[in-house]
């Protein structure tokens, strides 16, 4: 039996997916345990390309079962329009399932979130305004409706009629904003209703049975952890708990059955939105990174901030996930470039600090400590093993290692699926 968890170790975009891929074709049960539909990633099968966001990548394979678990957040009409996507082009969703306890997301969400985005103005945090946060906060504030409410229509009806009450109130007198009206919103719902109460049960028990039977489960991690709502760069934050602690809130398996977790980074660091970002190279080292590793954002076509690749960070996030592999990308942009450095630890007011700050402020005062490495210059995307890299290529993955205390088992060497030396 094996349990697994992928998660980034970075700011995001490190490149789970095709790992998440490969581990998926190993594994019974595929969860997807945070976030909502501002995650995911592109699958790629049989030459097709599919965009998923909230079902789990392990839908292609019709004899798994995917699950959406209680730690994420749906809105109903993104699902259904990703599952009909799917049936489309003839991929069944018959094996999806989605935890009776997962909050959904409600068209006042997406209302605040937007709002709230507007009223901070500069200071805003660059939300997708998918109504995410304000579906969490909801959550945490006891006031969120979830699954097993959208199938029992009196109670989702008088779920959404009282929340209208004061969200209406806020939506109105604080941002001057237009008021919900409930029947137009319980009608929509309960259509959705219909169409996903097939796919509405109890995940928990059913992960509890499969770790019994001995299934190997995949947890598929979204967003990383300097988007933890606790351990990332808070505000400049995702409302969720990406990190590996978060397969067990959002879930319910208990962490005694977890016995490997992949860590994904990049051989450099990217970042997106606002923030600090101790070892960002905002300049010509920074656009080569970006030209050479096609850092834009897969939606937005933004052009995301690039800089050195911090151990401090990828330290940070070994101990926090407890991984036991990493599983670094982009070796082989990196070894483009005409000189490499890496991050080993910080100066903050003239001492050498080794952990990550929790202070923005004093984050933003870091100096980074370099050490520098050669380049390898040639292509190695067709390589397959660690010992046929380049003497420098292996020099810094060794001192990767070395810093941050964790074993590299996968490695990128190029953009295609099959560019991976697994070790
Ligand atoms: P996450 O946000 O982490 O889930 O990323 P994703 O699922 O969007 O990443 P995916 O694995 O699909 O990778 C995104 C793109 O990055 C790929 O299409 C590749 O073009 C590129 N890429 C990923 N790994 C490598 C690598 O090791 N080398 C190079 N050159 N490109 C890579």
């Amino acid at each position: 039996m094996a349990v697994r968890v992928v998660v980034g170790t970075q700011w995001g975009d490190e490149g789970k997916g095709k790992y998440i891929d490969m581990l998926a074709e190993q594994s019974d049960i595929i969860v997807r345990f945070s976030g909502g539909n501002n995650a995911g990633h592109t699958i790629v099968a049989n030459g097709e390309k599919y965009a998923l966001h909230l079902i789990p990548s392990g839908i292609l394979h019709t004899n798994k079962t995917c699950i959406i678990g209680n730690g994420v957040v749906i809105d109903p009409a993104v699902l259904l329009k990703e599952m009909k996507g799917l049936n489309e082009r003839g991929v069944t969703t018959d094996h999806l399932l989605i935890s009776d306890r997962a909050h959904l997301i409600m068209p006042y969400h997406i209302g605040l979130d937007e709002l709230q985005e507007n009223f901070r103005g500069n200071n805003s945090i660059g939300t997708t305004k998918r109504g995410i946060g304000p579906c969490y906060a909801d959550k945490i504030e006891r006031s969120g409706i979830r699954m097993c409410d959208l199938i029992d229509k009196d109670e989702f009806i008088k779920k959404v009629k009282s929340n209208l009450e004061l969200k209406n109130l806020i939506i109105e007198r604080v941002y001057g904003g237009k008021a919900y009206q409930a029947e137009a919103i319980i009608e929509e719902y309960l259509g959705y209703a219909e169409k996903l109460k097939k796919y509405v049960t109890d995940t928990t028990s059913l992960l509890a049975d499969a770790i019994d039977n001995g299934k190997n489960i995949l947890f598929e991690g979204a967003q990383a952890n300097f988007l933890d709502i606790d351990f990332g760069t808070y505000p400049y934050v995702t409302s969720s708990n990406p990190i590996a602690g978060g397969v067990c809130t959002g879930s319910g398996l208990g962490p005694i059955y977890i016995n490997e977790v992949y860590g994904v980074l990049k051989a450099y660091t990217s970042r997106v939105g606002a923030g600090p970002f101790p070892t960002e190279q905002n300049n010509e080292i920074g656009d080569t990174i970006r030209e050479l590793g096609w850092e834009y954002g897969t939606t937005t076509g933004r052009p995301r901030r690039c800089g050195w690749l911090d151990t401090v960070m990828i330290k940070y996030a070994a101990k926090i996930n407890g991984l036991t592999a990493l599983a670094i990308n982009h070796v082989d942009t990196i070894g483009k470039l005409k000189e490499i450095k890496l991050c080993v630890g910080y100066k903050y007011k003239g001492q050498v600090i080794r952990y990550f700050p929790a202070s923005l402020n004093e984050l933003a005062k870091c100096e980074p400590i370099y050490e520098e490495f050669e380049p390898w210059n040639e292509d190695i995307s067709g390589v397959k093993s660690f010992d046929g890299l380049p003497a420098n290529a292996k020099k810094y993955l060794n001192r990767i290692e070395e810093l941050v205390g964790v074993k590299i088992g996968l490695i990128g060497v190029g953009k295609d699926r099959e560019h991976v030396i697994v070790r």
